[in-house]
């Protein structure tokens, strides 16, 4: 089941210019940064009231997001949900007629595991579902 919007994430072309301009300019917390490899991307998450501001650039100038800054040179990016079981909404979301862009879910930030839609399947925006791991007593 779908919970909350666990981010909104924006294709930066400078890193950390896009970080004063959101941690100083509009007063968010970096929490940090993390590389992910299996994206290709560096990021860096804000977190507000519930959710979070992700900022999204290309690792070693590769990858989907050099693609898309190419293209269009930055801007909002994805919206990310996060759900209590990734198969089961993947599932119901193909019956839906959804498309995904990868077969199955996988590695993400923080130890998630994560799936994108095609923008296609959601009115042009391009989501991402994200099941965070389940919390050890
Ligand atoms: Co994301």
């Amino acid at each position: 089941m779908i919970r909350r919007l666990d981010h909104v994430a924006i294709a930066v072309p400078d890193l950390q210019r896009a970080i004063a301009r959101f941690a100083e300019d509009l007063g968010l917390s970096l929490a940090g940064t993390e590389d992910v490899p299996t994206e290709k991307t560096s990021t860096a998450f804000l977190p507000i009231e519930g959710t979070r501001i992700e900022l999204v650039h290309p690792m070693g100038g590769e990858g989907p997001i050099a693609k898309y800054l190419e293209k269009r040179g930055g801007g909002l990016h994805h919206l990310c949900f996060e759900t209590d079981d990734i198969e089961a909404d993947v599932a119901k979301l193909k019956a839906k007629g959804w498309e995904f862009l990868s077969p199955a879910p996988k590695p993400g930030a923080h130890g998630t595991r994560v799936i994108f839609a095609h923008p296609r399947s959601c009115e042009g925006v391009l989501v991402e579902l994200a099941e965070h791991p389940k919390a050890h007593a």
